[in-house]
């Protein structure tokens, strides 16, 4: 047999031991040997290496390209009969060890999935809770997580982090569980003392969500705490800026913005997707650019048509 007939033979049939003669036609043994312990649908077939050179550099050679024994022609059946018998036993319990590794690996998978279930529908039912205080509609939930992922998606953000702020950016306002309704579901405006106290929904929640060690309550809490923070340094509770506000309470504060100018207010009337772009974009007398990282206003302007996609699709 030719060393490629034994490379194909070998990935056919995968068998339980080889015994690999060096002196083959076209590829030798060596070769063979080598391919298939750099293969890793073959290289824990334990090769034993049939040589007629009692040389010292063949066995380091056929040693080092993996072979796990080699014997020397002519060959002493006694002396084979124990080789192959000690290495299929080998190859027995290496099996074994990796086919528990492979049941271990599904269960820690199952297990993660299940608890990352767990998480959701934990963090679905804590919205619900807060849903039952404030006006907010399930949609404007809905349309918040797309938002933040579509312009996570837009900056580059990897598949962890989209499905982090999918889940987390739903819990923003969580903090308004424990303002009082006379503020809470005041119709028109707030007076002076009222706003202070709306105003502290933010580490409310952030309070609420506080020792959370999943990766959604940790980014739910800073999203919480941040939301109302500004590029300029001119939001609250902190007065942050720049980068010292979270990633997530940045991408949460352009999309709940754009939500916002969307939807009817006691003090305006909804606004359609073109004046809600500009006044992103260009301001009006509560809103400026300088409010929003400009990375993720340059995110915005990439990726808005989809987001007003997302509105209409998910409009209460
Ligand atoms: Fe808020």
């Amino acid at each position: 047999m030719s060393g490629e007939d034994t490379l194909t033979a070998v990935a056919r049939r995968k068998p339980d031991l080889i015994l690999l003669d060096a002196m083959m036609p076209r590829m030798n043994g060596f070769e063979v040997a080598g391919r298939l312990k750099k293969d890793d649908d073959t290289k824990s077939i334990p090769i034993i290496m049939v040589t007629s050179l009692n040389d010292k550099a063949s066995r380091l050679l056929a040693l080092n390209l993996g072979a796990e024994d080699f014997l020397t022609k002519p060959i002493d059946r006694a002396e084979l009969w124990v080789r192959v018998r000690n290495l299929l036993r080998l190859k027995e319990y290496n099996d074994l060890l990796a086919e528990q590794a492979r049941i271990l690996e599904i269960q820690v998978r199952e297990r993660t999935a299940q608890l990352t279930a767990s998480y959701r529908q934990t963090i679905e039912t804590l919205n619900r809770a807060a849903s039952y205080r404030d006006e907010v509609t399930g949609a404007h939930v809905r349309r918040i997580s797309h938002f933040c992922t579509e312009l996570a998606r837009q900056l580059g953000a990897d598949a962890d982090f989209r499905d982090c702020i999918f889940y987390a950016s739903p819990m923003h306002d969580v903090g308004k569980i424990a303002i009082p309704d006379r503020i809470l579901l005041k119709r028109g405006y707030l007076d002076g003392d009222e706003w202070e106290i709306m105003k502290r929904h933010s580490a409310l929640g952030a309070k609420l969500l506080e020792g959370g060690e999943s990766p959604y309550l940790i980014m739910g809490r800073q999203i919480a705490m941040s939301h109302h923070e500004r590029w300029d340094g001119t939001g609250y509770p902190d007065g942050l800026k720049g980068e010292d506000i979270p990633l997530g309470a940045r991408l949460m504060s352009i999309a709940d913005v754009y939500d916002a100018l969307r939807s009817r207010r006691p003090y305006k009337e909804a606004y359609d997707h073109e004046k809600a772009v500009y006044v992103i974009t260009h301001g009006d007398e509560r809103t400026r650019p300088e409010h929003f990282d400009p990375q993720t206003v340059d995110a915005f302007n990439a990726c808005h048509p989809r987001l007003r996609e997302i509105y209409e699709e998910l409009v209460a």
